[in-house]
């Protein structure tokens, strides 16, 4: 392919590649044009979840008032939980099909966006809660017609929830993490405001700024689109399709702005970083919403699954929980490490651009590189010391590997095969980094 070697052809494999593009309203004083915003997608009473720990605040104020100045009625609802639950999405659902609303609008981080997703979901087409649910443990039903407008407003930066059709929560009877994924679910319009970053617990920043890179960095290093086999019908097409011309793009930028904007967004942040950060993790949501995450990503359901006690600074301090963000950036040195021989130039690149020095480093260096970046970066953010700095220890390796194993969608779209023993090896070398 013309667009880099990367995407060369390789025999049975697809030849195409699909762009999706999120709608989306960037920059500072965007939240008090959200008045406006919903009466052009012709609503007139909105049911609007906030997260409860900015329901005092300015944010809140502002959007209020644009909907009250633009002449739009509104429900507030403001029980959401952190790391929402079935039993939370099936009280939210209840608030908005007794509220007579006809549009959804979200104001707070992952939990609460996702939260009003599942809302307007059951509220627009009420049916059994597992119907919807992904399989094997819902139905995975079609939804079967359009939902009200959602105009989602992040407050945090890290999840790009605003571009995905896609709501997760805990099943609690399970203790299992899982979700509800249909296009239909993805908001009419994702609003990213970045002085809402202002008031965000460091180590939140930490973690979501982590978060974004591996989004893209994973995206960068996906196995390329080329390489997985042609689909049967364009419709089979997978949503992780792997890294292609485009994803690159994005994500060559996002990992840029996170090297240069990370560490003084959690120490000592500006206007300027905010905005950075921000944009960072709507070009790394970008990104990964074209190629797809793979294995950091895939040992970060086992990672946030099986924690024992770990209780982060930042958080709700109601159970255990190891943030997703954090989850994920623990294993990731040591996964590039492993990844970094099949494609040296992707791993130099993202030393590169975030912030290590290159020259003279030999290609084999190249994902030892990048990993000595992140340990770097991980010390200066005061992120834990790998898994055994949120609990972890070598008794844990078996079940850790027996839940990261069935994590095959993640897994398949690594630039290399992964087996179970490669999975217990990135667990031991993830335990302690310095
Ligand atoms: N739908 C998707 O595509 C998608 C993708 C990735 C993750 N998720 C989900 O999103 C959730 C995590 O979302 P998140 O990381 O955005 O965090 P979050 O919504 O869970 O919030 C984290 C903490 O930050 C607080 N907070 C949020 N914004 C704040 C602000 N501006 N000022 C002060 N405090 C603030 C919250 O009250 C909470 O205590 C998880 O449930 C995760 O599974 C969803
Ligand atoms: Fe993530």
């Amino acid at each position: 392919m013309v667009l880099g070697s990367y995407f060369s052809h390789k025999e049975g494999g697809d030849t195409a590649f699909t762009v999706e593009a999120p709608k989306i309203k960037f920059g500072s004083g965007a939240l008090s044009e959200v008045g406006e915003d919903a009466r052009a997608l012709g609503v007139t009473r909105m049911a609007l979840f906030v997260d409860p720990a900015i329901a005092t605040l300015k944010p809140t104020e502002q959007v209020i008032g644009a909907l009250v100045e633009a002449g739009v009625d509104h429900g507030l609802y403001t029980d959401i939980s952190i790391e929402p639950t079935d039993a939370s999405f099936k009280a939210a659902a209840q608030f908005v099909q007794e509220g007579g609303f006809d549009g959804v609008i979200s104001l707070g981080g992952g939990s609460t966006m996702d939260t009003a997703k599942a809302a307007n979901l059951y509220a627009s087409h009420p049916d059994d809660f597992l119907a919807y649910v992904n399989a094997p443990i819902g139905a995975a039903k079609p939804v079967p017609g359009p939902l009200m407008p959602h105009i989602a407003c992040p407050t945090t930066f890290g999840t790009a929830s605003e571009c995905t059709g896609i709501a997760i929560f805990d099943f609690v009877e399970m203790q299992a993490k899982t979700g509800i994924a249909h296009a239909r679910l993805r908001p009419a319009l994702g609003v990213l405001d970045p002085t809402v970053l202002e008031t965000l617990p460091p180590m939140v920043v930490a973690a979501n700024g982590f978060d974004v890179f591996s989004h893209a960095f994973e995206s960068l290093t996906a196995r390329p689109f080329s390489h997985r086999d042609k689909p049967l019908g364009p419709a089979m097409r997978p949503l992780s399709q792997g890294a292609n011309p485009y994803s690159d793009i994005a994500c060559q930028e996002a990992i840029r702005l996170i090297g240069g904007n990370l560490v003084q967004g959690v120490v000592d942040p500006t206007p300027e970083t905010r905005e950075a950060l921000m944009f960072a993790g709507m070009l790394a949501g970008i990104g990964f919403g074209n190629a797809g995450c793979h294995i950091p990503h895939g040992m970060s359901y086992a990672v946030a699954g099986l924690v024992h006690d770990y209780q982060a600074e930042g958080w709700p301090a109601h159970h255990p929980l190891v943030p997703h963000g954090i989850s994920v950036i623990v294993n990731a040195p040591s996964v590039f490490r492993f990844t970094g021989p099949t494609c040296p130039e992707r791993h130099l690149m993202g030393a590169q651009a975030m912030g290590a020095e290159t020259d003279g480093v030999a290609p084999e260096e190249a994902g030892a590189l990048l990993a000595d970046r992140i340990i770097e970066m991980m010390r200066a953010t005061g992120v834990p010391n790998g898994l055994s700095g949120i609990g972890y220890s070598e008794d844990d390796l078996d079940r850790l590997v027996a839940k990261a194993g069935p994590q095959q969608r993640l897994l398949v779209n690594a630039p290399c095969p992964v087996s179970e023993d490669d999975l217990r090896g990135l667990f031991q070398d993830a335990m302690r980094y310095w």
